[in-house]
């Protein structure tokens, strides 16, 4: 059955090959965010459909169109999380994190559903990098949000991406918005899709973001928000400017921005590439000050964003960033007897309790395709372990990209792992923390000698 061996479509397998690239990723984002004072959450794949259908918004493109939801045997309605944010906002409230003080400041990787058409950078199952402050309604609070974010392109050397930011308002100011929008539209209401026209009376501001071309071009010059917000709200977003232009932030001011989820109050911004095709947004958030107290909490001002990964990797490819790529064996240890098997066993547990990238046979295979298989690993250095080298304890260690810095080494674990540690030269990457923290470290001096 060929369809056992075929992914679902719009989701995708990072592979063996690729996966270190997510990992330096995952580890970069996890360090910007814990040196602003955020802490990771993790949250459940599916929640409650109606925590959704509040949060996103019931007449948003993502609730409308593009979850997976579905019912449990005992007759609950479940959605696979389309973003995070809700999750998050609700485990801040189930959990009572606002005890710990105020700002809660939360992180989290995770992958997201929307049943969309799947295309480059648009995927059914996608994944997430995101940040949320709980609890700070200054202008400050979108400022260090914005920063971070920025700080994560920054420090993978992007160049290909801008920031746009604009304001969308409060509760207040927006009903005088939506009423302008709702006499524009009703006044072009033929040119609209069916979903747009069962959302002109309920949320007319959900047309701005709809797919449909014919939709799009009609939105094009409709009312924007910036020409509707009060005092409040326009001093708010003159701040996130300052403090922007403080941190030497570049950004533009684009009033077209919606965004396309409801909760969002306020500031809203995009990083934005146009070197990835139609899928050119990358990373969007804002503020959401209504939320919580959606969700049955406090009035509680909030705030985040999330970057997709898929998009991200897309965007540093277009611009020839390479990521370091998967990590080769350091050692290979092949052995040739019964004895000498033992020892490459105790050999290789001992050099990998030193963080070694270290192989050896563990299918029986003969000497000539064990160093065979050395080779098709790209194993940095190898050795043979036979009947003389064990009455000897030396071994010959072979450097397997050149022959001339080949060494001997004692059998002797401790020793063996000394001379090892001493000669070889184990250039390249591995995943491990220290080495991930020693690739930022040199990332982040390279973006600032520029
Ligand atoms: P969003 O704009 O819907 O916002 O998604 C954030 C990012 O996720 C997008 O900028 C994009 O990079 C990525 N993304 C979205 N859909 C897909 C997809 N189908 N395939 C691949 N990547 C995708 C949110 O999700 C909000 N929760 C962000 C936020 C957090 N706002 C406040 N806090």
């Amino acid at each position: 059955m060929e369809i056992l061996t075929k992914k679902v479509k719009g989701a995708e397998d990072i592979l063996p090959s690729d996966a270190c690239r997510w990992q330096f990723l995952e580890e970069l984002m996890r360090d910007e965010a814990e040196k602003c004072g955020f802490k990771e959450i993790r949250t459940p794949v599916f929640e409650h459909t109606v925590l959704f259908n509040r949060s996103v918004g019931e007449t948003t493109d993502v609730v409308q169109k593009e979850m997976y939801t579905f019912d449990t045997k005992g007759g609950e309605s479940i959605t696979l999380r389309p973003e995070g944010t809700a999750g998050a906002a609700r485990a801040y409230l189930e959990h009572a994190l606002y005890n710990d003080g105020l700002p809660v400041k939360v992180y989290y990787h995770l992958t997201c559903y929307r049943y969309e058409k799947a295309q480059a950078g648009r995927q059914r199952e996608f994944h997430q990098f995101g940040m949320e402050t709980y609890g700070a309604a200054d202008a400050k609070a979108d400022a260090e949000m914005i920063c971070a974010a920025n700080g994560i392109f920054d420090r993978l050397g992007l160049e290909n991406i801008r920031l746009e930011i604009n304001s969308i308002g409060c509760k207040t100011c927006r009903s005088s918005y939506t009423q302008a929008l709702k006499e524009y539209f009703t006044a072009r209401k033929s040119e609209l899709c069916d979903t747009c026209l069962s959302r002109l009376d309920r949320n007319p501001m959900r047309i701005l973001d709809c797919k449909n071309e014919s939709c799009k071009k009609v939105a094009e010059t409709a009312p924007v928000v910036l020409d509707y917000i009060c005092e409040d709200c326009s001093t708010h977003f003159d701040r996130v400017k300052t403090f922007l232009d403080a941190a030497d932030v570049s950004y533009t001011v684009n009033p077209t921005i919606v965004r396309g989820l409801d909760y969002y109050t306020r500031t809203v911004f995009e990083f934005v590439t146009d070197a990835i095709g139609a899928q050119g947004t990358v990373c969007g958030g804002g503020r959401y000050d209504g939320l919580i107290e959606e969700l049955g909490g406090q009035p509680t001002p909030a705030l985040g964003f999330a970057m997709g990964i898929e998009r991200l990797l897309l965007v540093l490819k277009a611009q020839g960033i390479e990521l370091p790529g998967t990590p080769t064996c350091d050692l290979y240890i092949a052995s040739l007897g019964v004895d000498a098997e033992i020892k490459a066993f105790s050999l290789s547990q001992k050099l990998r309790s030193a963080s070694i990238i270290t192989e050896t046979d563990i299918v029986g295979r003969s000497l000539r395709a064990q160093m065979k298989y050395a080779d098709k690993i790209s194993a940095k250095y190898s050795v043979v372990i036979g009947d003389d080298d064990l009455k000897n304890n030396t071994v010959r260690v072979k450097d397997m990209r050149n022959k001339e810095n080949s060494f001997d080494a004692p059998l002797d674990e401790e020793a063996f792992l000394e001379v090892f540690t001493d000669k070889a030269d184990l250039d390249g990457f591995s995943a491990d923390l220290e080495n991930i923290k020693k690739l930022l470290e040199s990332l982040s001096e390279g973006s600032s000698d520029e």
